[in-house]
């Protein structure tokens, strides 16, 4: 049996109002579904084909989105903080500057992963929770490529132990890692898990700090290099499949 959903949950589900806002606009016959004026919030419509227009605005269902941040410095990896500036208050800001909120199911989008407070760079952010598990499940080893400086020169030595796999606590070794691009004191790292603080611990356990750290990548998905630190953009639908094909 297939269940429809009611035409005023479906208006707050695409932000359009609140309960009460989308009543009143459907009694008032704002509200259209594939063309015909619906005066009735409970009349059930299927999502996934109708179109909206709500006041000659053309609205479609989008049961999942997916953005790609360039996350900048200073923002905590958070859906929702009292103190900090969080991802999801970047996020929100670039999408008023762009077409709004309405349609967007802003309430159930969160990160996929962590980045620390002063990492830049790949954040994808989205309301897929099945992809979110998949790309964070421990089991599948989804490979993150990072760039890094450090404090100081990155020798041979500190490479081959990185790449071989370090104690980084008490019982915690790492994978292997991926070091590549070495010059001086910066490289690329490619790893395949995600520990607490990892890279900054990795490279700590060879006797440097990290001094900046960017995501370039994180399975099939690669950061958009035009996009500037706090700014997002919609993944393609190629970025999509081989993202939910590949995990
Ligand atoms: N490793 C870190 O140390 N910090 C990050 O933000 C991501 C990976």
């Amino acid at each position: 049996m297939i269940i429809f959903m009611r035409l005023d949950k479906l208006l707050c589900e695409m932000n359009i109002g609140s309960r009460s806002q989308v009543k009143e606009l459907i009694k008032k016959g704002f509200v259209c579904v594939d063309d015909t004026v619906v005066k009735k919030p409970e009349t059930h419509v299927d999502e996934n084909i109708v179109t909206i227009t709500c006041q000659g605005k053309v609205y479609r269902y989008a049961p999942y989105v997916y953005y790609m941040m360039n996350k900048p410095s200073g923002v905590i990896t958070a859906t929702y903080d009292e103190k900090e500036r969080t991802v999801l208050d970047v996020l929100r800001g670039e999408l008023l500057k762009y077409g709004g909120l309405a349609g967007i199911p802003l309430k159930d989008i969160s990160p996929v992963g962590r980045l620390d407070k002063d990492t830049v760079g790949l954040l994808l952010l989205t309301n897929n929770g099945n992809l979110s598990h998949n790309l964070l499940s421990p089991k599948n080893h989804v490979s993150k490529k990072y760039f890094v400086k450090t404090d100081g020169p990155i020798s041979d030595e500190m490479v081959l132990a990185l790449e071989n796999g370090i104690m980084i606590g008490y019982e915690e070794k790492t994978l292997p890692a991926v070091i590549e691009d070495k010059n001086q004191d910066q490289c690329t790292i490619t790893i395949t898990e995600g520990k607490y603080h990892q890279i900054k611990r990795m490279f700590h356990a060879v006797g440097r700090n990290v001094i900046y750290l960017k995501r370039l990548s994180m399975g099939t998905l690669v950061l958009d290099q035009r996009l500037l630190e706090g700014q997002i953009r919609e993944l393609t639908k190629e970025e999509v499949d081989a993202l939910c094909l590949r995990t």
